[in-house]
């Protein structure tokens, strides 16, 4: 595909270094939207249908923190029981053997974290919509004040839209009243879509155009702007392009392509 297309790399792959993304208007606003929970301490919830670009604001946020402030933790599956997240969260702290209660012990190394080492200790939790209930109110307690007025920590959760309805429910009111931030990550809109695909393409080393302007409509009505499904399409076109030895990827093409992958 690579020498058909004249390119450089194979386009649309799902690693792109994050500082060569190209952030769409609503991942933007994630971005600075959440920003905020760094100086209210207050709780973010970043909600997006799958494949809007969640993990990828997440790790934009990381990224971008200023240097030595913050002492970033990662929960990137929330599946387990709370007592192996804490477990797992205790070692990013960098103690090896959590005593019987992780969860004090999690409490107390977050404390000493930010009064020995000066950094805010800052956790941001991916496919935040598996957690459960035990560890969701917890997870609200590691974010109350201390007596000597400390946030032991701050958070961040990205989460599926059923993680909203789930939410919802009464007996996480105390909860809800700390989440300070909410924001819902929208697909990108029609002009968005156009200049992401061109983007891809450009990084992965493309000179002239290889998509034509009816076939990015296409693209846009078939993936409604979901970076993934966009991802998704255009490589699946690349190669069926590729099979009928053609050097453009036009509106029939994409008709093809929708076809085989809804048959397949
Ligand atoms: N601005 C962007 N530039 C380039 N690629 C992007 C951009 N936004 C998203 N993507 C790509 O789209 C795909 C989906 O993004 P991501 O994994 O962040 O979505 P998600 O909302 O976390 O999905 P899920 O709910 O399934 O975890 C990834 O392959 C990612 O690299
Ligand atoms: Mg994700």
């Amino acid at each position: 595909m690579i020498n058909h297309f004249k390119l450089k790399t194979y386009p649309f792959l799902k690693d792109i270094p994050a500082n060569k993304l190209q952030l769409s208007k609503s991942q933007e606003t994630a971005v600075t939207s959440m920003a905020r929970i760094l100086e209210t301490k207050e709780i973010g919830l970043l909600i997006g249908e799958s494949g809007t670009g969640k993990s990828v604001v997440l790790e934009t946020i990381s990224k971008k923190l200023p240097k030595g402030q913050f002492k970033v933790m990662h929960l990137s599956d929330p599946q387990g029981s709370a007592r192996y997240i804490w477990r797992h969260l205790v070692r990013q702290l960098g103690i090896d053997l959590p005593g019987p209660d992780a969860f004090r012990e999690l409490h107390r190394q977050l404390v000493l974290f930010h009064k020995e080492a000066g950094r805010q200790p800052f956790l941001l939790i991916d496919e935040a919509h598996h957690l459960r209930p035990e560890t969701i109110e917890q997870l609200r307690l590691l974010t109350n004040v201390t007596l000597d007025n400390l946030c032991p920590l701050i958070l961040l959760m990205a989460g599926q839209p059923e993680l909203s309805g789930y939410l919802q429910n009464p007996s996480y009111e105390a909860f809800n009243q700390r989440v300070g931030v909410r924001y819902r990550l929208l697909p990108m809109e029609e002009q968005e879509t156009y200049k992401y695909i061109d983007f891809h393409l450009q990084i992965a080393g493309a000179k002239d155009p290889i998509f034509t302007d009816e076939a990015k409509q296409h693209i846009f009505g078939c993936t409604r702007g979901i970076p993934r499904k966009v991802n998704q399409l255009c490589l699946a076109a690349l190669n069926q392009a590729l099979q009928s030895d053609k050097d453009k990827i036009d509106a029939e093409v994409i008709a093809e392509t929708t076809q085989e992958l809804s048959e397949s």
